[in-house]
């Protein structure tokens, strides 16, 4: 085989084999700066191209437009290493290079009049500055140091460049991965933090939640206090009217009586003023029984809630000609008295909506006790509750109603037919007396 050919072919092996290092060195699993290290020394390693074992890479700062150096391999002085910390896009031998995009190659850093930077230290060499592109945009600059008057031809012109895409592609992903890493643990940390917030939220709303229920508590105790108090004023004004009012007015009554006799007969006008002061007191006597019994009929605590129910029906339909059908049962005369006190105001609430609202002609009143259960039904036959109007919780009246049952864990529902009437169906625990 010819000399020359031999030489060539020679040639061409070793840059297949450092193609293949670099090509290994970029796919290895280390960090950047190590898997650049292994690329370069691969690349120094090119005999034929009398490459010294030097070599750099600058990466592209396009935002301030300059090259930043990001790594080396082989022996700089730190006063190289200070001043080439940032090259100016268009600048010496690398920034030209940055701004071209094309492979550049130096005779000698004394003759060459673009390599504009010198250094104390420096000795005669040659460079080859390599493009670092990936998909046809520049990320960086690689720079080999040489022999002076370095072989430059063709062939290893293309090697260079090839081996130049290898490693910015290998930069370009490490630089996604590592944008993806932080991204990602960003991303982790975002989350956490908001989870964390969440959490803190989530238990100072439990605690606010907490907070209401307790006071809503403490609101419904304290309105049911004032409903006691309020029904036992009502108890003692209804007692006092009636004991100590009605009694006076009875005694006056019969005092105007015998006053009366006494008038002389020849004084008619006089005996005519008598009989209608007489008729007026007949009426305060019954005004004043009616008041106590509003304010609470002594019945209730006489005889039971039946009784109570059946004066207070009666008394409904003189007012208000409503016909009522009641069905009460005897026994629960004996329930216990707030309970007692509860359901007849229940009863004289629904009864009043009915009056106000139901446009009905008659009602009915059931009470049972079924399996420890009390049921009282009170029905009309009016224009039936609307849903809307159960659920509104600006029925304080319905509300009212509900409040009464509480106590007694009991439960109380609003079941309203359109045109055919209205039941409130309230059930209470109870234990048969
Ligand atoms: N028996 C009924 N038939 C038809 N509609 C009724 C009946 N009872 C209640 N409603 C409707 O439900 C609404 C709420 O009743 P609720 O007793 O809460 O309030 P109210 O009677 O209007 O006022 P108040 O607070 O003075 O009682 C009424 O306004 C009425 O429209
Ligand atoms: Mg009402």
């Amino acid at each position: 085989m010819p000399q020359s050919s031999q030489k060539s072919s020679d040639l061409i092996t070793d840059e297949y084999r450092i193609l293949h290092k670099v090509a290994q060195a970029v796919q290895s699993p280390v960090g950047l700066k190590a898997m650049l290290r292994e690329a370069m020394l691969a690349v120094t390693d090119f005999q034929d191209l009398k490459v010294e074992n030097k070599a750099g890479i600058f990466l592209v700062d396009e935002e301030k437009k300059v090259l930043r150096l990001f790594h080396t391999v082989g022996k700089f002085s730190s006063e190289f290493l200070e001043r080439e910390r940032k090259v100016p896009f268009g600048d010496c031998l690398c920034g030209r290079v940055a701004v071209s995009g094309e492979l550049l190659m130096s005779e000698s850093c004394f003759t060459d009049a673009r390599h504009e930077r010198t250094f104390s230290d420096m000795t005669a060499h040659g460079h080859y500055i390599v493009p670092l592109k990936a998909d046809a945009k520049l990320i960086g600059v690689m720079f080999l140091y040489t022999n002076t008057h370095p072989v430059w031809y063709q062939h290893s012109q293309e090697v260079l460049l090839s081996i130049g895409g290898l490693i910015a592609n290998a930069i370009q992903k490490k630089q996604v991965d590592a944008a993806l890493e932080e991204y990602s643990s960003r991303l982790e940390s975002l989350v956490e933090r908001r989870t964390a917030e969440l959490t803190s939220a989530n238990r100072k709303l439990a605690g606010e939640v907490e907070g209401h229920k307790n006071t809503q508590e403490e609101l419904r105790r304290l309105a049911h206090q004032i409903q006691g108090i309020r029904e036992e004023e009502k108890g003692r004004i209804a007692r006092e009217v009636h004991d100590e009012l009605g009694q006076s007015m009875t005694a006056l009554k019969m005092d105007l009586s015998n006053l009366e006799k006494k008038l002389p007969a020849e004084n008619p006008d006089l005996l005519k003023q008598a009989r209608s002061m007489e008729n007026l007191l007949d009426a305060a006597i019954k005004s004043v029984q009616r008041i106590a019994m509003e304010l609470r009929p002594p019945i209730l605590d006489a005889f039971g809630l039946c009784e109570a129910i059946v004066w207070q029906a009666g008394e409904y339909e003189k007012r208000f000609g409503l016909k009522f059908d009641l069905n009460c049962l005897e026994e629960h005369a004996e329930l216990e008295g707030n309970l007692k006190t509860a359901l007849f105001r229940i009863f004289q609430e629904a009864v009043t909506n009915v009056v106000r609202h139901a446009e009905a002609s008659a009602m009915a009143v059931e009470m049972k006790i079924n399996d420890g259960t009390l049921q009282m039904e009170i029905c009309d036959n009016g224009k039936g509750i609307q849903d809307a109007q159960v659920r509104d919780s600006f029925s304080l009246g319905l509300i009212g109603i509900r409040e009464r049952v509480r106590p007694f864990k009991g439960e109380v529902r609003f079941l309203g037919t359109p045109g055919k009437g209205t039941r409130v169906v309230v059930r209470i625990p109870i234990q048969k007396t």
